[in-house]
């Protein structure tokens, strides 16, 4: 593993340099919270409220707020700001409520740790505290959402460090999805990009498209380009004629979840530009907290895959549809990558290199 010493006000006013989104805040009166809606960027960028579990649920569902942190984060405010509103309840029904509204925030998506290890945390709480009032139990709540999202921030600048010191100066780097500060406080795949433009570092990024709900042309050229970076959109059956071209020195992807032995599962596609960065001998990376890696999860045959709605391909985003309404399809949101194709994994903590079963588990021993 490589450790290296980083200076977290630095990174962070380095950070600030390039202008990061505020994507998630509570409301001052813990009434609600505001999350950017994803779905309508890149043409509107507009701010939603989230006041109730209903919409809370249907945030995450639909994607307006996404990427694997930004759920975890999301959740842990949405559980405080639905105990909040509990308050006047006895404890036995504010309880059944609690219990009640984790369980379907837990259903609204299935591939990303974050969201059942943001829920568990807040979960924790309570029961650790019932011997405290309501009112406490709800403060102790927002204390642990609040800090969710600042580890969330001092994780994510910890990542753009080890990540860029991966990186020298003109390097192109493949990226697919987006992993950036919409997803994430700071970014883990795509953090590294801003930190360099912020240091006067010229990084060439190529953007996958990210069929078919587009994150990539939507979101992460949106940000890269927003900051100053140089980065070019491609159609995701264009990532092996960009390295063919030797265009490409690395690729960074992030990660839903990484089981125990490596495997990981991010966007769909992403096991696609493994295979072929091998093929080109280009090196793979995953970044992303450690709270994306289940060690209760042997390797990715155990990762359950998001099926999403056909409509996805077949109508949304286009003007008239393109394809036929009764064609069938296969829509798997994630697919799992091969750890033999990974060359290292990017955590808070330094870079983990292979063999990852057994360095995974270190890095978790030496934690305890
Ligand atoms: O379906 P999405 O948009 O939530 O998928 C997001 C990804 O696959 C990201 O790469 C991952 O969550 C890491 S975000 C820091």
């Amino acid at each position: 593993m490589s450790n290296i010493q980083v200076n977290l006000s630095k990174t962070r006013a380095d950070m600030e340099k390039v202008g990061i989104t505020d994507n998630i805040r509570l409301a001052e009166d813990d009434s609600h919270i505001i999350i950017i809606d994803q779905v309508k960027l890149p043409s509107v960028l507009e701010y939603k409220k989230i006041e109730d579990l209903e919409s809370a649920y249907q945030a995450i569902k639909k994607l307006e707020i996404r990427g694997a942190p930004a759920i975890g984060i999301f959740a842990g405010y949405a559980m405080f700001m639905l105990a909040k509103k509990d308050e006047d309840l006895p404890f036995e029904e504010y309880c059944e409520h609690f219990r009640q509204n984790k369980e379907y925030l837990y259903s609204s998506r299935p591939t990303a740790v974050n969201l059942g290890w943001a829920l568990k945390r807040m979960e924790r709480v309570v029961e650790e505290n019932k011997d405290k009032s309501v009112k406490e139990i709800n403060d102790l709540l927002k204390k642990e959402a609040i800090a969710i999202h600042n580890e969330d921030i001092e994780m994510c600048l910890k990542i753009c460090e080890y990540g860029l010191s991966l990186l020298k100066d003109g390097d192109g780097v493949l990226t697919h999805c987006n992993a950036g500060p919409l997803a994430t406080s700071y970014g883990t795949a795509q953090g590294p990009f801003l930190l360099a433009k912020a240091r006067g570092m010229n990084i060439r990024v190529f953007a996958d498209e990210t069929r078919p709900l587009l994150q990539g042309a939507r979101l992460t050229s949106f940000e890269l380009s927003r900051a100053g970076v140089d980065v070019t959109l491609i159609c995701d059956n264009m990532a092996s004629i960009v390295m063919k071209n030797g265009w490409i020195n690395a690729c960074f992807v992030g990660c839903d979840r990484i089981a125990a032995n490596g495997d990981f599962a991010n966007k769909i596609g992403t096991s696609g530009v493994a295979i072929l960065a091998k093929h080109y001998g280009i090196p793979v990376y995953s970044l992303g907290p450690t709270s994306t890696i289940d060690m209760d999860c042997p390797d990715g045959d155990h990762i359950k895959i998001e099926l999403r709605d056909p409509e996805e391909i077949k109508n949304m985003w286009y003007e008239r549809p393109m394809a036929p309404a009764e064609v069938k399809c296969y829509n798997p949101s994630f697919d799992v990558t091969d750890h033999e194709l990974l060359s290292g994994i990017v955590t808070e903590k330094g870079i983990v290199y292979p063999p990852f079963d057994v360095n995974l588990k270190k890095l978790f021993d030496e934690e305890n």
